[in-house]
């Protein structure tokens, strides 16, 4: 197993979690969910996630009275939980000081523990302004009943209002976000929080890798297995809206795939998620210990992932979601190209110098990473530059790319 700081903080997370949603309380009780926690800590998983909500907090006495049977050293492991739905009152739910403060006592002694380790907003509340909810999560955290907090399924608009809220207040921001991730769904991961990776350091903690088992295969026949969280009575809706024509096309595309790799599918689609370099930990959720033996093994597969089958699944899938502009103005940078060219250190690149071929589009100057080597220091400029000579030009940096460009005037120009 590999151990990924949770985005900028010093928490170390295992790649592949493992959670309590459906299955705790609904399909296993604490014999079986005993077997299954010390079936994924042998394979080094050491964060385990919970919420409020899960079977009604039945979820949380189950994960609580299965660590403690187990005799778990509660330094060795992380446990998290997530605040919003703890009841049917009008106090019960969303992100007001109240509840957050009586939902994390109430999962704490569910739990049986005296702190988690983060605590999750676990949808944004509309109704709460988000200063209320910063304050009473920097209170969660100064009482010791969680060490850091982030959101689930916020908005990156609403994540970066949290954030100016906590610096402002001089208090903790979210260091970590929870969204739905696989590869039929990607458009907050690989879109919209681009920004907040590189602005905040936000780490993700990601859910549902097979959507709920769809990437598996195991629905692909269109019949539901008896034992399948799609035959769960409350869970029929979310079967009939994930079991169509498309999705399965698509899962049966990558069947091909994961068999040339000589994997079942299911290790295939969680290790294209753990792949993203963007993700601290992928959650993945299991009502049998095969399951786990199979899942576990996609950490193998990782480094299997070329770009040339990341490509062929991408063929299939053809999921990836258009990069979308900015939602916050970049600051513009003049720079003179009379006297000098640059050369680019991408930090996103692990600081290596990348050369980088400018243009304009759209009245715009654009840049883009090229194979060609960068000006060598008495080297006459080349074609691809010398347009820009003399010309006075904003260079916006990207912060959509999660680029930030650090210009070295490293070469004089000739006229
Ligand atoms: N923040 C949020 O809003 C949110 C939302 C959802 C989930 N989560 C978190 O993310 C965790 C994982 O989500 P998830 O359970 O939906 O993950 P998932 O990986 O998409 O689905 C897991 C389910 O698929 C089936 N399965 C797993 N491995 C399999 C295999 N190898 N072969 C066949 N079937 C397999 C099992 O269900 P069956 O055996 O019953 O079919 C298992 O419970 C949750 O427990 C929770 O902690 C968070």
């Amino acid at each position: 197993m590999q151990y990924k700081n949770l985005g900028g903080s010093g928490l170390r997370v295992s790649q592949l979690s493992y959670g309590a949603w459906v299955s705790f309380g609904n399909q296993i009780d604490v014999k079986e969910v005993k077997s299954l926690l010390q079936c994924c800590r042998d394979y080094g998983v050491n964060f385990f996630d919970n919420a409020e909500v899960y079977a009604n907090g039945r979820a949380e006495e189950i994960m609580g009275q299965a660590i403690r049977e187990l005799g778990w050293k509660r330094s060795d492991v992380v446990v998290t939980t997530k605040i919003f739905w703890g009841g049917s009152g009008p106090n019960d739910k969303g992100l007001s000081r109240k509840h957050i403060v009586e939902g994390t006592k109430a999962s704490l002694k569910r739990l049986d523990m005296d702190y988690v380790d983060v605590i999750y907003c676990h949808r944004p509340d509309f109704m709460t302004p988000i200063e209320e909810t910063v304050r009473a999560m920097n209170h969660v955290i100064d009482n010791g009943w969680a060490f850091y907090w982030g959101t689930s399924e916020w908005s990156a608009q609403q994540i970066t209002e949290a954030w100016s809220v906590a610096q402002r207040l001089d208090l903790v921001g979210p260091i970590v976000e929870q969204p739905e991730y696989n590869l039929l769904s990607r458009h907050k991961v690989e879109s919209e929080y681009l920004p907040l990776y590189s602005n905040y350091g936000l780490g993700l903690t990601t859910w549902s890798p097979l959507a709920s088992g769809v990437l598996t295969g195991k629905y692909n026949k269109g019949v539901i297995p008896p034992e399948s969280r799609f035959a769960l009575e409350n869970y029929k809706n979310l079967a009939s809206r994930s079991l169509v024509d498309d999705v399965l096309t698509k899962v049966r595309g990558l069947t091909p795939i994961a068999d040339e790799l000589n994997v079942p599918l299911a290790q295939l689609a969680i290790a294209w998620c753990a792949a993203n370099p963007n993700v601290s930990s992928v959650i993945t959720g299991a009502t049998k210990e095969a399951q786990i033996h199979e899942n576990m093994k996609a950490i193998d597969l990782i480094p299997k992932l070329t770009p040339e089958v990341m490509e062929k699944i991408e063929a299939v899938v053809q999921s990836k979601p258009k990069r979308q502009d900015s939602y916050r103005p970049s600051k513009p940078l003049r720079i003179s190209l009379r006297s000098a060219t640059w050369r680019f250190s991408s930090p996103a690149k692990l600081g290596l110098m990348v050369p980088v071929k400018l243009f304009f589009e759209r009245d715009k100057l654009q840049f883009q990473e090229t194979s060609a080597d960068p000006p060598r220091k008495g080297e006459p400029i080349k074609d691809e530059f010398r347009d820009m000579v003399g010309s006075r030009v904003a260079f916006h940096l990207d912060p959509v790319a999660g680029i930030i460009i650090i210009f070295f005037p490293s070469y004089q120009l000739r006229p």
